[in-house]
């Protein structure tokens, strides 16, 4: 069974049982301010678990491409990727556990033919007024027992750090205004032996690879309030995600997800063009693998390597897998890079078509990376130009940490990176510097930030509507060939991103201004209609419609409406949500622009308070 049956496989299960599929979102989302990356299927449905109706309806289904940055110095052991895609299906106020936890047990058992006795479950053990999940463990007992096997010692409580699900983690660390709920996961057993390096006992929350989680059924029905208690949300909601990456290890039998049919194609191109073996080399071949497999999507995003945000990360995982790739001696990557293409192209069939522009992206960077480490070198090599400076004989040079710190901060080298370029420091010393540093930087983004998601939700709101203005107002200004290609917006300022290799001269500039702060005191109405999709394009809706296979669609109306388009200013494909009437949104204004590569630029813009 191949990774793309077990998706088939997945979509069709909840077909069968009501469920739409919907798309795959973009890997870096939309007018979502809190986060660089789409890391979860849950997360554009964020306004359907509050409440909104979804054009779809109550259940749905999906893979979704997922990257998750905080993954990042995990990868290198047998399941982890920064990368990954999760079959997702959802409950909006529909079923609830006794639907879901069999389902899946029986999606496990019946469609992918997993051995029952392989299996081992976790519920939530309780926090504060929220009560311990017993009606998961009866579920869960029931099931097993259904299936012939003693359910002793097969179902496991665990406290909120391990079985309760938000965006942000654990109760403690979630924002006012978000939802979240106990989980129930369900883990693989391998047939390996417990390693004792993490403890005397081996469980399936123990990091030794023993067991392997494979799928995560969260019970979304709470929402934290700002005085810190915890509510009921209006509806009961079911958010399932398992990683396929993981499905398949189980399917496979093979406790190395980069042994599976997924990966070891990319492995063996590794072990080619490099000479050396997996077996002696594992940890390094996971993250070139890991890395670049990211670095192709995110690339295929159309994001370039830069010093901020989402190319910030890009640069990271570039320039990591490249350090682990030269570590092997690899010299070449762009066997590597067709390989993965290749393994990816039935699900992500874009891929092929941006080839080119992945290999570009991360050929260049490749570059970039090699001229900034010359010019690490000739920096050091300047300062100490005739003093003592350690043991050059032994290859090693030893400088201060404060240069160390300076090829951090401004060759953007760390740690690692500095070592390998054959230079010693005080690693103490440099820690501590760090340390500081990234106060300095946390207090930065807890600034641009503050609020994150429900506190300052008006101002994002604003925001939002904003951004439709100004795609529909670049448009009649620029031409109807120009459209968004991303968007950012935080409580203090709108991101906006666009086709278009030129600089906006200023008079189209002001034009555009003008224009959208005609349309906020003309005070228009904003309302959605949920359309069918066809119809949808037929009024002539914008946006960023990838979508396949909804066959129903949410359109945001500023002005006019379907029975009136030509009435409407604008008319894009959107989840919402907005303000009601334009008129909120005060005053707009144009702050500046940039090139941001690859025939795009980016405006940024505010809105009066
Ligand atoms: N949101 C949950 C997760 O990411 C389940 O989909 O694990």
């Amino acid at each position: 069974m191949t990774a793309s049956q077990i998706i088939q496989k997945h979509i069709s299960f909840f077909e069968k049982r009501g469920h739409k599929r919907i798309s795959n979102s973009p890997l870096v989302p939309e007018n979502d301010p809190t986060t660089l990356f789409t890391s979860s299927g849950m997360q554009p449905l964020v306004p359907y678990l509050l409440g909104e109706p979804h054009p779809q309806g109550k259940r749905l289904a999906n893979v979704q491409n997922c990257f998750r940055a905080q993954d990042i110095d995990e990868a290198g052991d047998n399941r982890h990727t920064t990368f990954f895609r999760m079959l997702g299906n959802w409950s909006l106020g529909d079923y609830f556990k006794k639907e879901q936890l069999p389902w899946f047990f029986e999606f496990l058992t019946k469609e992918l033919g997993l051995s029952a006795k392989k299996l081992y479950v976790s519920v939530f053990e309780g926090y504060q007024n929220i009560p311990r999940d017993e009606e998961s463990e009866t579920i869960w007992k029931g099931l097993f027992e259904g299936a012939g096997i003693d359910p002793e010692g097969r179902i496991f409580y665990y406290s909120a750090e391990k079985n309760w699900w938000s965006r942000a983690g654990e109760p403690e660390k979630m924002p006012s205004g978000e939802p979240g709920g106990p989980d129930s996961e369900v883990f693989y057993e391998f047939d390996v032996k417990h390693d004792l390096k993490y403890g005397k006992k081996c469980h399936p929350n123990c990091q030794c690879g023993k067991f392997m989680e494979i799928g995560n059924s969260v019970f979304m029905q709470y929402q934290k309030k700002g005085d810190g208690a915890f509510v009921q949300l209006p509806q009961r909601n079911v958010d399932f995600g398992g990683g396929l990456e993981r499905l398949l290890a189980a399917v496979e039998n093979q406790n190395d997800i980069f042994q599976t049919t997924l990966f070891n194609s990319i492995v063996r191109a590794i072990e080619l063009t490099t000479g050396k073996s997996y077996r002696n080399n594992s940890r390094l071949m996971r993250i070139v693998t890991d890395h670049f497999v990211a670095a192709a999507f995110i690339a295929a995003s159309g994001v370039a390597p830069s010093n901020k945000e989402q190319g910030y990360i890009l640069r990271r995982l570039i320039r990591r897998g490249l350090d682990n790739f030269y570590q092997l001696e690899g010299k070449e990557i762009t066997p590597i890079l067709e390989l993965i293409v290749e393994e990816y192209k039935e699900t992500n069939l874009y891929l092929v078509e941006k080839f080119e522009k992945i290999k570009g992206v991360l050929l260049e960077e490749e570059e970039a990376y090699k001229k900034t480490l010359h010019q690490a070198k000739r920096y050091i090599e300047k300062k100490y130009r005739g003093k003592q400076i350690g043991d050059e004989l032994k290859g090693v040079t030893e400088v201060s940490s404060d240069d160390a710190f300076t090829l951090y901060t401004t060759h953007g080298l760390s740690p690692t990176q500095i070592k390998s370029l054959g230079y010693t420091f005080d690693e103490q010393a440099f820690a501590e510097k760090m340390k500081a540093h990234q106060e300095v930087s946390r207090k930065g983004m807890v600034k641009k930030f503050h609020g994150g998601l429900a506190d300052h939700q008006e101002k994002t709101i604003r925001g939002h509507t904003a951004t439709h203005l100004l795609h529909q107002a670049i448009r009649d200004v620029l031409g109807k060939h120009v459209h968004q290609t991303g968007s950012n917006i935080t409580t203090d300022r709108i991101r906006f991103d666009f086709n278009y290799d030129k600089k906006v001269i200023d008079e189209e500039l002001k034009k555009i201004e003008e224009i959208v702060n005609q349309k906020i005191k003309e005070n228009l109405a904003v309302h959605f209609e949920i359309l069918p999709t066809e119809e949808a394009k037929k009024v002539g809706a914008i946006g960023l419609f990838e979508d396949t296979y909804q066959d129903k669609s949410k359109i945001y109306f500023i002005g006019g409406s379907t029975s009136s388009p030509q009435d409407a200013y604008s008319v894009e494909f959107c989840g919402g949500p907005h303000v009601d009437f334009t008129g909120r949104l005060k005053r707009f204004k144009i702050i500046k622009q940039e090139n941001i590569g690859r025939g795009q630029r980016r405006i940024y813009a505010a809105l009066e308070n």
